[in-house]
């Protein structure tokens, strides 16, 4: 079942380049006494995602910040190496951590995983957007078609905040 708004998120580990090489991330460190945008993506490069999704977030990033926000990260099921050459192509920055569910463990813990099978993705995250204060999802935002971005936008979750 999917999650819900009033849920708290499951227990995940997530993997991530950083300055050392590849960390683990774990949910405790990510949302423990912390207001965090999440939002995930079907692919690192797919076109919407790479040209509108994870852009809209690099565009308004201090905006949610300067609303209270304190991290921004986005999820997919890819591997970290992609991640990481997505990332770097995208001029995230410090701004957004992009985060592997490489295995789509956290995706399918909150009931997110989709068959992209018809453009040969495989299984990958529906595209969604959610705010969590402590761990718990505050409001949740899930696109009916994946290739769009209607209501998970950077904008639409800035005009609630
Ligand atoms: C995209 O453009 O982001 C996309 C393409 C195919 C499937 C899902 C998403």
């Amino acid at each position: 079942m999917a999650i819900a708004i009033g849920d708290k998120l499951p227990a995940a580990t997530f993997k991530k380049f950083g300055a050392d090489g590849m960390v683990d991330i774990g949910s405790d460190d990510l949302f423990t006494g912390k207001k965090v945008v999440l939002f995930a993506v079907p692919g690192a490069f797919t076109p919407t995602c790479h040209e509108q999704h994870l852009p809209g977030f690099v565009r308004h990033a201090a905006d949610l910040k300067a609303k209270g926000v304190d991290e921004i990260v986005c999820v997919a099921v890819n591997d970290p190496f992609v991640l990481k050459a997505w990332e770097e192509q995208s001029g995230v920055g410090d701004a957004i951590k992009l985060l592997s569910d490489g295995n789509a463990d956290f995706t399918r813990a909150v009931g997110m995983d989709v068959a992209l099978t018809g453009p040969f993705l495989g299984t990958r995250s529906k595209r969604y957007a959610m705010l969590v204060e402590d761990g718990v999802v505050k409001d949740l935002m899930v696109e009916d078609n994946p290739g769009a971005v209607s209501v998970s936008g950077a904008e639409e979750l800035l005009a609630k905040l």
